[in-house]
């Protein structure tokens, strides 16, 4: 791989599925669904990263800050994790944030060898990612994988037997349901070594007014942030969708302890969407669903790791207790392991 700061296609995805047609049929599907509801994954698009970047910087969405405070204080115990030189540094999602800058510069200073590796299906996102961290952080390796994440760790490790450590930090991991999640997370170990670490965020479960305000902000920029699926609707397959009519509504379900985003129909309405080539009925008060971001209990996290093959080795709070950076290691035990428990196991029953 080449040295510098480079950005790579370990795929032809451009050529294997049009994002076009993916999003047209995700909304042809999500719309003719009952309860409506379209994936929160739709959000990011220019305008949409633009408003989350802002939702980042306001004071109710305390996950940001909370994140970063652990990563500046903890970013020496972090480096020890993936102490084995020279190691992969493996982001998913090519957002930039001052998380990961944080541990780069730390990691770089400290002399460790390693390079760092972003993945993301974005190619603009990726673009502006690596062109920022040449101008920051000078003499690093990075090499951007324009690819989805699974096909962009299974394409590094055919290149490199080194271990990974791999990020995935910002609560993003909340956006599935747990199903979601535990498909999400069984496929990272799959494309994973034994003992590979991993480091994920997770927000917390706490009090539930906190909660409301950091998805109900003063500024509306987290309102603007879910109307923009639809604007993206219309910019991106000709949709007739008037933003006016339809109210943001964030809320709390202690049963799921996920925050759950709305978009409200105001009034009885049919919306045309050319790329589909047919309208949609809303009614009065009707919902579309948008996004549901979990909250947590160590325990719930415990058992997520345990399901999905990994060993958790430390969760990492905030001084406040509202958010954690779970450190896991990946579980494939070789064939003499799997062949004592067997053992073990049969001398039990026998
Ligand atoms: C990216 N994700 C973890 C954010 C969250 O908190 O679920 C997205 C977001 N939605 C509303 N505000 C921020």
């Amino acid at each position: 791989m080449p040295k510098g700061y480079k950005i790579l296609y370990p795929s032809d995805h451009a050529d294997s599925f049009n994002e076009k047609d993916a999003f047209a049929l995700d909304v042809l599907v999500g719309l003719s669904s009952t309860p409506k509801s379209i994936s929160s994954k739709y959000f990011y698009d220019k305008r949409g990263s633009e408003l989350f970047r802002q939702i980042c910087l306001l004071p109710e969405y305390y996950l940001t800050e909370r994140e970063l405070e652990i990563i500046e204080r903890h970013r020496q115990g972090i480096a020890a994790y993936a102490s084995e030189s020279p190691f992969n540094l493996v982001e998913l999602g090519a957002g930039f944030s001052q998380k990961s800058i944080l541990l780069l510069d730390h990691f770089a200073k400290a002399g460790l060898a390693f390079q760092y590796v972003p993945i993301d299906i974005s190619e603009s996102a990726m673009a502006e990612l690596v062109k920022s961290l040449e101008k920051l952080i000078p003499r690093l390796e990075v090499n951007g994988l324009v690819t989805d994440y699974f096909n962009g760790l299974k394409w590094l490790n055919h290149r490199y037997r080194r271990k990974n450590l791999v990020l995935f930090l910002g609560s993003s991991i909340g956006n599935f349901t747990h199903k979601r999640a535990c498909f999400f997370l069984r496929n990272l170990w799959n494309c994973l070594n034994h003992d590979d670490a991993v480091l994920i965020g997770f927000d917390m479960k706490k009090d539930i007014d906190l909660l409301l305000r950091a998805y109900n902000d003063s500024q509306g920029v987290t309102r603007e942030f879910n109307l923009n699926l639809l604007h993206r609707i219309n910019r991106e397959l000709g949709g007739k969708f008037d933003a006016g009519k339809f109210r943001y509504f964030g809320t709390y379900n202690v049963f799921s302890g996920a925050m759950e985003s709305y978009l409200v129909s105001q009034e009885r309405q049919m919306v045309f969407i050319e790329a589909i080539g047919r309208s949609f009925l809303f009614e009065p008060w009707e919902p579309l669903h948008t996004e549901y971001s979990y909250k947590y209990l160590a325990s719930d996290i415990e058992q997520l790791a345990e399901e999905t093959g990994f060993e958790v080795h430390q969760h990492i709070y905030d001084s406040k207790s509202y958010f954690v950076d779970s450190i896991w290691r990946v579980q494939k035990p070789g064939n003499t392991e799997l062949l004592a428990r067997e053992l073990r196991m049969t001398a039990k029953v026998g």
